[in-house]
């Protein structure tokens, strides 16, 4: 059984998600494990070289991973012909730019979502990667969630009988960075000019989240809000939030089924989960967090009865069974990269390429179109 070492140029790793998602929980992990399996039983060790602007901050942070190459020369890692993935998780409206010279230089990709912040760039981007028959992926977490695999698998069993609604809440509270809490999100997110709007962050996700875990989304209405006018950036300036920071969207889904997702930056959790899924069907439903998911069967449903008179006496949450942990759940970022590197070195199925990353785009342009035009768009095939 042979090692292959696969060297991956790694781009935007001093980010939130570069830096713990990619870097720290995938790469790293793989590494300490011992690399990918193959299906042949050969193994694959990623050997990442870290890129960014600040050359010396990419070197400690490769110090500190016992990473050996790292550097702030982006042109010069692109034309090293022994690395043959180009990696990017910096910010959204730099990336079609990044991966458009990577697949130029003929790297394989992957990249985070958004993979643009348009649909035509998004559209450039997936033909020049067919084009050049490279093996290219976009990062579609969510759907390696365990709350939202075992939806799925309930969805696959028939437990639903006929689906007709989905309800999704995301969102917590984002502080504004006025009183003493510091933000603990990057301030561009709440900046037009720099990419930033929930509406563009989370409809890629929900894209592949309702056409893979529930039915394909055919129709979108969204409507957007920018709750918090101003908030203070890592520097301590106030600046104006210019972009959404919440979006209330309505889809229609093959099949029938009707689909309602809140999201927002401005809300206070009491749920289950940071982001939950409820789903409703003839014959039972089912509510879903990142992890844990919780079902009711037709034949389990109580008959509440309506009495303002008197407080609640049911306690609803007990009402529900939660599914069994009858597999071992890694991290889904991990498991991603896993089959991303089996497919760029063994040629294994994938599903996770950029035409799916332009469905993404696709749905939160429409999105934004809505809010704006006030009304609703059927979401058209992408041809690519
Ligand atoms: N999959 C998910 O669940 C998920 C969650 C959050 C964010 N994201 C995506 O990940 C990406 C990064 O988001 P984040 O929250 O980690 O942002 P971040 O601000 O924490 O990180 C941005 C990274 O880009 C780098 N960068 C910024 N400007 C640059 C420039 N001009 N030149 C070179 N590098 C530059 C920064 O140094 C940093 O490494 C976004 O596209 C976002 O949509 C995905």
């Amino acid at each position: 059984m042979a090692t292959h070492r696969l060297g991956i140029i790694m781009h935007g790793v001093t980010g939130r998600m570069g830096l713990n998602q990619h870097l720290d929980r995938s790469i790293v992990a793989i590494r300490r494990a011992g690399g990918v399996a193959l299906p042949n039983g050969d193994r694959v060790m990623p050997d990442p070289i870290l890129v960014g602007r600040n050359a010396e901050k990419v070197a400690a942070l490769a110090r500190q991973y016992g990473i050996e190459r790292s550097t702030g020369d982006l042109d010069a890692a692109l034309e090293n012909p022994d690395d043959t993935v180009f990696f990017d998780a910096a910010t959204t409206q730099m990336r079609a730019d990044l991966v458009t010279r990577a697949i130029a230089a003929g790297k394989h990709i992957y990249c985070e979502k958004p993979v643009a912040d348009r649909l035509d760039k998004a559209i450039a981007v997936a033909k020049l990667a067919k084009s050049r028959g490279i093996r290219h992926g976009v990062v579609q977490d969510k759907l390696f969630l365990p709350g939202l695999r075992k939806m799925r698998m309930l969805r696959d069993s028939g437990f639903f009988g006929r689906l007709f609604a989905v309800r999704g809440e995301f969102g917590y509270w984002v502080f504004e960075g006025d009183w003493g809490q510091p933000a603990q999100r990057p301030s561009w997110n709440y900046k037009k000019a720099e990419g930033g709007g929930i509406i563009l962050d989370m409809l890629c996700h929900w894209r592949y989240v309702l056409d893979h875990v529930f039915a394909p989304v055919k129709a979108v209405s969204c409507i957007g809000a920018t709750h918090i006018p101003s908030r203070v950036d890592e520097q301590g300036k106030t600046y104006a939030a210019d972009v959404d920071d919440a979006a209330y969207a309505t889809f229609q889904l093959e099949g029938g089924a009707i689909a309602h997702i809140n999201c927002s930056w401005c809300v206070r959790v009491r749920r289950d989960d940071l982001v939950t899924f409820q789903a409703d069907g003839t014959h039972g439903s089912a509510v879903a967090g990142l992890t844990r998911c919780w079902t009711q069967h037709r034949v389990n449903t109580p008959r509440p009865v309506w009495n303002p008179d008197v407080p609640q006496t049911m306690n609803f949450s007990d009402q529900w069974e939660e599914l069994p942990e009858n597999i071992t759940y890694d991290n889904g970022f991990k498991i991603q990269w896993e089959d991303f590197i089996r497919h760029v070195v063994a040629g294994t199925p994938w599903k996770h390429d950029l035409t799916e990353a332009a469905k993404g785009v696709q749905l939160a342009e429409l999105g934004l179109k809505s809010w704006a035009e006030r009304r609703w768009f059927d979401v058209p095939k992408l041809e690519i």
